[in-house]
């Protein structure tokens, strides 16, 4: 979970927390804590928070935010060394997807609106475990959160878990494709030189795959070197007509969203099972803008009646969420470790830098990740 303080709880299955790191989760119980094995530490930590939804200047920087505790026993606690940030910290800062995370943070409705205040952004880190919940039998205090591939350092590291579990489960989960059947499969990615695409990029050509990769030109010599046999410019002349020289695709990952959905799609191969997965969906806009129900509601008749209309023309239209996987992590810790995938960082901001950080990430025209180091 990359998070703009130093330390933070991490639960498997429970949130959407993500580094390598995998434990084992149970119920609830009232003795949750292995003894700590740090000395006596300090009961607050730096970190940047925000008061309220708004631009860049909501971040506030406190010296005083209360260190997390255990509370269920399948947590651990981790010194965070460095984090990345993503687009949806931006988007979140801003408010967006605020309905549907109160829900996950407060089930229970037990807050009011407002209460998530003061609230801390984040989601991908690379660290150290501190302490572990009872039921915790994979770490242990001293970890290298975990197991952060051997050859990176956590500045790396903390580049990787969100990005890669988004394309995996775009690419694995959704798409169905795998070491095992990709082998000369046609890929086009859209977006290809964002944090997403450059990952996904590296995973398919390690898999076989034929990769057209969708960018800018500025981009094109940082896309073939992650493996893309070819490069498509989309702001020189129109994608459409350049497409139309290269053979039909079997699976098009699509970071972009938006125009995109409108032509995409009539580059798949017919009849033949190509799918077309695209990560911009309007799912969480929808329960801000409807409610939980009204929104989910939504969701559902907005993706339906597309997957329905493009089943009918043989091919399959779907959408794909970030999914938590430790399991996964621990395959791509393998894939880096064997040099068949490394992290491709932009640019790092120091602990103090926070707000830079999120306003270039802001600003777009990423290539590949942006990252804090913290400690
Ligand atoms: N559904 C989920 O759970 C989930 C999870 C993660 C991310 N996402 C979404 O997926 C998208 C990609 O995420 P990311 O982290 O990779 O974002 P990112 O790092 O900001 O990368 C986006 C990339 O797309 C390029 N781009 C913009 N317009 C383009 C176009 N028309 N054609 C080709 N390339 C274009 C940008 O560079 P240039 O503008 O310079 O071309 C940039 O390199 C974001 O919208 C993000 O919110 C969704």
């Amino acid at each position: 979970m990359m998070e703009f303080l130093k330390t933070c709880v991490l639960r498997r299955n429970v949130c959407t927390a993500v580094c390598f790191w995998r434990s084992k989760f149970v119920q609830k119980s009232s003795v949750v804590r292995k003894i700590s094995t740090t000395s006596p530490r300090s009961t607050v930590m730096p970190a940047w928070v925000i008061d309220k939804y708004g631009k860049n200047e909501v971040l506030r920087f406190t010296q005083n935010m209360m260190l997390p505790i255990i509370h269920y026993p399948n947590e651990v606690i981790v010194k965070v060394h460095a984090a990345s940030v993503n687009p949806i910290d931006v988007n979140m800062r801003s408010g967006y997807g605020a309905t549907a995370l109160n829900m996950k943070r407060d089930p229970l409705h037990i807050k009011v609106k407002g209460e998530e205040f003061p609230l801390t952004l984040g989601r991908d880190v690379s660290g150290v475990v501190m302490e572990c919940g009872l039921d915790v039998k994979y770490f242990k205090p001293g970890d290298e959160v975990s197991h952060k591939p051997r050859s990176l350092t956590h500045t790396q590291a903390a580049s990787l878990p969100y990005v890669a579990l988004t394309a995996w489960s775009a690419i694995n989960k959704v798409g169905g494709l795998n070491d095992k059947n990709c082998t000369g499969k046609r890929v086009l990615i859209l977006g290809a030189s964002g944090g997403v695409g450059t990952f996904a990029i590296q995973v398919m050509k390690a898999w076989g795959a034929q990769v057209t990769a969708v960018c800018s030109q500025d981009a094109s010599e940082l896309v073939r070197k992650l493996g893309a046999d070819d490069v498509i410019d989309y702001k020189y002349g129109n994608v459409e007509e350049q497409l139309k020289s290269l053979k039909p695709f079997d699976f098009i990952l699509d970071n972009v969203g938006g125009s995109t959905e409108t032509w995409a799609l009539n580059f798949l191969k017919k009849w033949s099972g190509a799918t077309y997965v695209t990560l911009v969906t309007p799912f969480l806009l929808n329960m801000d803008r409807l409610g939980i129900a009204d929104g989910m509601l939504q969701t559902g008749v907005t993706v339906g009646s597309k997957a329905l209309k493009h089943f009918w023309q043989g091919v399959h239209y779907r959408w794909a969420f970030f999914m938590a996987s430790g399991p996964y992590l621990d395959e791509i810790a393998d894939l880096v470790d064997a040099g068949k995938i490394q992290p491709v960082i932009e640019q790092t901001f120091p602990f103090s830098k926070v707000p830079e950080a999120l306003l270039k990430v802001e600003r777009g025209h990423a290539r590949g990740k942006t990252v804090i180091n913290v400690v």
